[in-house]
């Protein structure tokens, strides 16, 4: 049996423990929910005050030039580019993932258009995020293509078919944590004649991706989560330069190779410049900068496969604990068990989840809900962000959903009420 002295022990080990000191944590709160929302990073308030009081509040207009504000969606571009696998000058900051997602969507209907005109399906997965769904209803609307799901098990057979023109796929499942190969899906995606396009929300700053190396096509995803940029913080948007000149269709006026001659005709600036729409929102981007350098700040210490290791390990601990304490309770672990094959959340599966992640938070244990579809059930999800969680918050947490289930403390009306955010 593990002991809560053990944990300490662990933290006390752990090459990785300082990285903790860059994050404003709220006191008597564990934060298992940075695959939503990442935590606040100490450089953030005073970065965004010099950006609101002196870039605006002084310099106002001229800061687009003195401060070089046009250039920071790419500045924080090159950076994610470090995480992701990406080259400089491939990547930007922009918009949210919802939209790079249709930007990147139209430039591959452009290119399969003219390499594979025989090609119509835009295959994804089942339980991939909704927006993702959504999203790419509307590009095969206009494209004349149709969308269709397969569960992750039927992906390569389906891809043999022959007519798949894209494949869209979320590398790590927002539900269950659960991580796709991705080198081995882009290969038999081409194989198959097919383009290769990752939503990178729950990977970027949470697990190592290698985008050159698999030789994928399009990426995108979310800031707000591993990147600890804030809430809605901007998205980012990669392209395979062999792509990169096929224009997409949201053709604003930024990506236009010179703005600043305000021609009535579109000409689309030279490579991922022409993702850009409109105007760079800058506030979200020096928040976001801020994130992504405290997930950086991690180089020195192994990087992103560390990171990984210690999220593989907090996670295994959680799951340890969980099957220790919390057996006969009601839980079913809804996340892969072994560490290498899901990112860095764990999810439960409980048939009273909501009021179950409810009782939690009101013990300082915030993790989140998210409600089956489809047959599947309804999960406590619990994110294990290696940048500031400590082994013993996985033990403390342990105990609170322990005491909770074993109590049925979570069966009072407060709890069984629903709220608009889950
Ligand atoms: C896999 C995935 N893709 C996309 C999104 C949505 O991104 P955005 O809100 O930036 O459009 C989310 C949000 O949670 C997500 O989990």
């Amino acid at each position: 049996m593990l002991t809560r002295d053990a944990c300490t022990a662990l933290d006390a080990q752990d090459p990785l423990a300082d990285l903790r000191t860059q994050f404003d944590l709220p006191a008597g709160r564990i934060y298992l929910d940075g695959n939503s929302l990442g935590a606040l990073p100490r450089s953030t308030a005073p970065r965004l005050q010099q950006v609101v009081t002196q870039d605006w509040g002084q310099g106002l207009i001229e800061s687009w030039n003195t401060a070089h504000w046009m250039t920071w969606p790419q500045g924080v571009g090159d950076k994610i580019a470090r995480l992701i696998g990406a080259a400089p000058g491939e990547v930007i900051a922009a918009d949210s993932t919802s939209v790079n997602l249709y930007k990147v969507l139209s430039a591959a209907t452009r290119v399969q258009r003219l390499a594979q005109p025989a090609h119509h399906v835009l295959l994804s997965q089942r339980d991939n995020f909704p927006t993702d769904l959504y999203i790419a209803q509307s590009v095969c609307a206009a494209a004349g293509w149709r969308l269709e799901l397969a569960e992750a098990g039927a992906i390569q057979a389906r891809l043999a078919a022959g007519d798949v023109a894209v494949l869209m796929l979320t590398h790590v499942n927002y539900r269950t944590g659960a991580l796709h190969d991705m080198a081995a899906l882009t290969a038999q995606a081409h194989a198959a004649g097919a383009l290769a396009v990752w939503d990178l929300a729950h990977s970027a700053g949470s697990v190592p991706v290698r985008l050159h190396a698999v030789d994928a096509d399009f990426a995108v995803g979310c800031g707000y989560k591993f990147l600890n940029g804030g809430p809605g913080a901007p998205a980012f948007v990669w392209v395979h330069p062999r792509h990169a000149d096929v224009a997409q269709h949201l053709s604003g006026w930024i990506g236009h190779a010179q703005p600043f001659n305000f021609t009535t005709h579109y000409k689309p600036a030279a490579g991922i410049n022409h993702y850009l729409c409109g105007s760079p929102p800058i506030l979200g981007l020096a928040a976001l900068d801020c994130g992504v350098d405290s997930v950086l700040a991690a180089e020195p210490l192994g990087g992103m496969a560390a990171l990984h290791a210690k999220a593989g390990q907090l996670g295994d601990l959680f799951m340890r604990l969980v099957d220790e304490r919390c057996a006969g309770l009601g839980l079913d672990a809804a996340s892969p068990r072994d560490a290498a094959q899901r990112g860095s959340q764990v999810s439960l599966a409980h048939a009273q989840a909501w009021p179950v992640m409810q009782a939690l938070i009101a013990r300082g244990v915030i993790g989140d809900f998210r409600a089956g579809v489809n047959g599947d059930p309804d999960l406590l999800r619990f994110g294990f962000t290696p940048l500031y969680l400590r082994f013993v918050d996985v033990w403390d947490a342990v105990e609170t959903l322990a005491d909770i289930l074993g109590s049925r403390s979570w069966d009072v009306p407060t709890f069984h009420a629903r709220k608009a955010v889950t």
